[in-house]
């Protein structure tokens, strides 16, 4: 089967990010400029998605609009001759893209916002991308990797990265017979254990692609870690019913939800923009020198 929808868990308070989330979703924080969601869907979009599903909240109005069009901003575009731009807004999505938006009335974890968009996948495989995470895969996009994988296997997949030992409470641990093979099948999988409990280095990133199996074993998963019904519990026991692989991909991940990982995203993607790269690499050299 093939992966055509994707859901987008856009719920989060942004905590971490206060007072600039006060008013503003997390996801709509630009990475030079272009909102973190955005590049979250491009990635979805260009592996072959065409059914967005986003799992909102009452403050997130501004990524419905963001998706939607803009009839006065493009008509002054227009009358302006500012022909480029007005590409740009008009194309966010392509043709044949459709969205769908969902509320999570409260927020009970990532587990219960994949579980609210239930109704619009059916019985398919889809994706779940977390626009907190940005990951830079170079040629073929993380997602892209994924589908890969799972359009020869047709397994449950999750996206996953060697971290430190001290950061294992920041993530979902997989426990997999080897470490360096770069697929490799779940052996089983905890959410934000302590170091000494992690089954590996290796944690999971904001990319999965998953079986619609999950959604019952969501519907019968109770409250988890940090007191919220967890996707990783769900994943836990959807390994008695089914395969699920971890796949170590290649590309650079940026966590997004944290202010130094949003930093450094925002200078890696500045310094690969194509009006910026070259006065902001100039920029960088004299400040680090400055530095010294
Ligand atoms: C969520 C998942 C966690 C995963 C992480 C990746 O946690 O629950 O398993 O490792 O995303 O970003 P959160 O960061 O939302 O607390």
């Amino acid at each position: 089967m093939k992966v055509t929808k994707a859901i987008f868990p856009v719920a989060g308070l942004g905590t971490r990010f206060l007072p600039a989330t006060k008013a503003n979703p997390k996801e709509m924080m630009p990475v030079v400029d272009k909102p973190l969601i955005q590049y979250a869907v491009e990635e979805a979009v260009a592996a072959g998605i065409t059914e967005l599903i986003f799992v909102t909240n009452s403050s997130k109005r501004a990524i419905e609009d963001h998706f939607d069009s803009n009839y006065e901003l493009e008509s002054n575009l227009f009358e302006r001759g500012k022909y480029d731009l007005l590409e740009n807004v008009r194309n966010i999505l392509p043709e044949g893209v459709s969205c769908a938006y969902i509320r999570q009335r409260s927020p009970q974890g990532l587990g219960h916002a994949v579980l609210c968009a239930k109704q619009f996948v059916k019985n398919e495989p889809f994706a779940v991308l977390l626009a907190d995470d940005l990951i830079d895969g170079g040629q073929t996009s993380c997602l892209q990797q994924m589908i890969d994988v799972f359009e020869l296997n047709q397994t449950s997949l999750i996206a996953v990265q060697k971290i430190p030992s001290s950061e294992t409470k920041k993530y979902g641990i997989v426990d997999v017979p080897s470490e360096t093979d770069p697929v490799a099948k779940i052996q089983g999988i905890v959410e934000k254990p302590d170091a000494s409990n992690a089954p590996s280095n290796l944690g999971v990133v904001g990319r999965y692609i998953l079986t619609p199996q999950i959604f019952t074993l969501l519907e019968n998963t109770s409250k988890g870690s940090g007191g919220e019904i967890q996707l990783t519990d769900a994943i836990q026991k959807l390994l008695n019913l089914e395969s699920v692989h971890a796949l170590q991909f290649k590309g650079k991940r940026y966590d997004c939800g944290s202010k130094l990982g949003y930093l450094e995203a925002t200078l890696a993607y500045a310094l690969k923009h194509h009006e910026l790269a070259h006065d902001f690499k100039n920029f960088l050299r004299e400040f680090v020198v400055c530095l010294e």
